[in-house]
């Protein structure tokens, strides 16, 4: 049957135990992106950025998809149809949610339950750890419907995979399994469908254990140096570390320390301290 979702129903979301579990939530078009949706995930995203309650945020899909790129009737053919004014503008939603994401203040995950396609590599690259199903589908899919994978997808791969294999990726539109999808870089692991929820569940409470400022100053450092010399990487460390400090950062380290040398309650290569 036809579905018309009021746009704060494209993306669903609820909060447990520090955990905030994001959906792609348009099943029924396999979770592919309109200009509603990019713009109630902003929504969201901004919503639950600074809540108190939100330790990590996990970004799936509902159904079988993660998401099936962007939305070629919405977001393209409707949009163009009514000039450039209007793409500009659906562009701008789209990549300013993504963007978001990459610079999120919570740690994130993205949790591929499904097809991947296109668009999709844009919030995949946001997010910091990426768990796929292994039978999971992912597909620079552009190629067969004579676009080029832009939206950012053709450099996530170019920045993620090795050289050949993103080049093969991009000009063959074949799809990649979850596994396959590990193997050249693309997620961090895959993972039977069955197992997916738990292993990002057990990410989710090993992250809630660290300290949140040091984990948002790690990985900013580590998406800035991407394009940083050594020195300018060496240097951006330093700035980010003494940055840190303002949040307590120095007094974290203090208790870190003497939870090692002097109470011996911890080893920090093997486990969090106590925060
Ligand atoms: N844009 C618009 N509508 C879509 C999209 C999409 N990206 N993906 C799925 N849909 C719609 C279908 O048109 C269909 O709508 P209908 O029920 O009104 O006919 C509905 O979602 C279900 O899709 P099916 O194709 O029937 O689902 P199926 O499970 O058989 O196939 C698959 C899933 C393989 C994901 C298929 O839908 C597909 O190929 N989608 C397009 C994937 C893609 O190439 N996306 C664009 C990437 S490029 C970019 O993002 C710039």
């Amino acid at each position: 049957q036809k579905i018309e979702r009021a746009e704060e129903d494209t993306v669903a979301f609820t909060v447990e135990d520090g955990i905030a579990w994001v959906k792609f939530n348009r099943p029924e078009k396999r979770n592919c992106m309109s200009p509603k949706l990019n713009r109630r995930m902003k929504a969201v995203l901004e919503e639950l950025e600074f809540r108190d309650d939100v330790k990590v945020l996990v970004l799936t899909g509902e159904g079988d998809a993660w998401t099936a790129g962007m939305d070629l009737k919405e977001y393209f053919r409707e949009t163009e149809a009514q000039g450039l004014g209007a793409v500009r503008k659906s562009q701008r939603e789209s990549y300013g949610w993504f963007e978001r994401l990459r610079w999120y203040e919570k740690p994130t995950i993205a949790m591929i339950n499904g097809w991947c396609f296109g668009g999709g590599y844009g919030p995949l690259f946001g997010c910091d750890i990426a768990i796929a199903a292994e039978d999971a589908q992912f597909g620079l899919s552009e190629i067969n419907w004579g676009i080029l994978p832009g939206g950012g997808a053709s450099k996530v791969a170019q920045e993620l995979m090795p050289f050949r294999k993103a080049m093969y990726h991009a000009m063959m539109g074949e799809n990649l399994t979850g596994k396959q999808a590990e193997e050249q870089g693309l997620v961090t692991e895959a993972v039977p469908a069955d197992r997916l929820k738990a292993r990002v569940l057990e990410i989710c409470e090993a992250l809630k254990k660290k300290d949140t400022h040091a984990l948002r100053a790690t990985k900013w450092t580590m998406r800035r140096m991407v394009d940083m010399t050594y020195d300018n990487g060496l240097e951006y460390q330093i700035r980010a570390q003494e940055a840190l400090h303002s949040f307590g950062g120095a007094a974290a380290r203090k208790e870190a320390t003497r939870q090692f040398l002097d109470e011996k309650s911890f080893k920090p290569g093997l486990g969090t301290f106590d925060t």
